[in-house]
């Protein structure tokens, strides 16, 4: 009897123990953490730029990301922007806005910061492999980052690791269209806002359709405009989970709802601040029966 309480108590310890050491965070999604850092930490703009940051200038003295460090005794769940689940101790996400902390606080500095030589001249382009052991990450967040593209590593074939990636924030970077097609194995996304970059030309439809998942999709303040009828518009009957799609800040005119009429999901259209002339065509509108804005 006695002897068996013992025992009891004892396996009780150790699943205890087991699921305490569970807690801790995965060896190689510690190192790929720290790999991300590096990489960020070889791109950091040079004292000229840094001197444009606003004070207290906490990443001219700490540099970046302080609290990843190389020690074992260091839990990376803990680390400042990364979020893990606490079940599985997986990191499933990541925040790595603003890294170099411009100063996005008000519109006008905003657009000061991003269209100034400095952000133009600080464009970088990560390994695109850099998330790979970061297999259960849901969203991934690099705005305000200066990215003008990956370094290819076979490919783009890594980004068929991030399976959970329902969250993708690539905002006020210096992405060029070519983006979507490089993005493409990313199947699982849900949301995509790739706002203020520097997309060019006409709506990349067919390039779109691969993300059959996509519920909202942000084109803000990119390059874009609308010829008569945008090749391969017909791809866009995939995306029939697409709630919202903003295209405020481009340069369509009318004919664009002719190319977007597939999308008969949609509840969320933004064209403001585009080349639209004439009256609204209120025939061509009246195909999107959920719209609401
Ligand atoms: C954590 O992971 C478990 C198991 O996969 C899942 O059931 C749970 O919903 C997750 N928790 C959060 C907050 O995502
Ligand atoms: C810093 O970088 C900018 C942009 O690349 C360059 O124009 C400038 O000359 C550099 N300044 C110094 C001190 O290296
Ligand atoms: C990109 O990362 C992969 C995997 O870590 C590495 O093998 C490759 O050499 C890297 N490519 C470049 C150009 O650094
Ligand atoms: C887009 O950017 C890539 C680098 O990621 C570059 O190789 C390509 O030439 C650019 N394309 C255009 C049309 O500017
Ligand atoms: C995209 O990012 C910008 C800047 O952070 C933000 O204002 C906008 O709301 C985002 N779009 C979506 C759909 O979340
Ligand atoms: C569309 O964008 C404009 C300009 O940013 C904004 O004022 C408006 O509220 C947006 N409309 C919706 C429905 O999001």
């Amino acid at each position: 009897m006695g002897r068996s309480l013992v025992k009891c108590l004892l396996w009780g310890l150790i699943v205890l123990v087991h699921l305490h050491g569970y807690r801790g965070c995965f060896e190689e999604e510690r190192m790929g953490l720290l790999e991300i850092k590096e990489e960020f930490v070889r791109s950091t703009p040079n004292e000229t730029i840094i001197n444009h940051l606003p004070p207290p200038r906490r990443v001219y003295i700490l540099g970046i990301l302080p609290s990843w460090v190389d020690d074992h005794k260091s839990e990376c769940c803990e680390w400042e922007r990364v979020t893990c689940n606490s079940t599985t101790g997986h990191v499933t996400h990541l925040s790595l806005h603003n890294i170099w902390e411009f100063h996005t606080s008000s519109e006008e500095e905003d657009d000061y910061f991003l269209y100034s030589f400095n952000f133009q001249d600080m464009v970088w382009f990560p390994n695109v492999s850099l998330f790979e052991s970061l297999k259960e990450l849901r969203s991934l967040d690099l705005s305000f980052n200066a990215i003008g593209g990956w370094i290819e590593h076979k490919g783009f074939e890594s980004l068929l690791r991030l399976n959970k990636l329902e969250s993708l924030d690539l905002c006020a970077n210096i992405f060029n269209q070519s983006i979507i097609q490089s993005l493409r194995l990313l199947t699982s996304l849900k949301s995509l806002n790739l706002s203020d970059n520097a997309l060019e030309g006409s709506l990349p439809a067919k390039e779109l359709s691969v993300f059959e998942d996509l519920e909202i999709l942000d084109l803000r303040k990119n390059r874009l405009y609308g010829p008569k009828t945008i090749q391969g518009s017909e791809n866009l009957l995939r995306l029939n989970k697409l709630e919202s799609i903003d295209l405020n800040a481009n340069d369509f005119d009318w004919s664009i709802i002719q190319s977007l009429r597939l999308l008969t999901s949609l509840k969320s259209l933004n064209l403001s601040d585009n080349s639209l002339e004439g009256s609204l065509p209120t025939k061509e509108l009246s195909v999107f029966e959920d719209l609401k804005f």
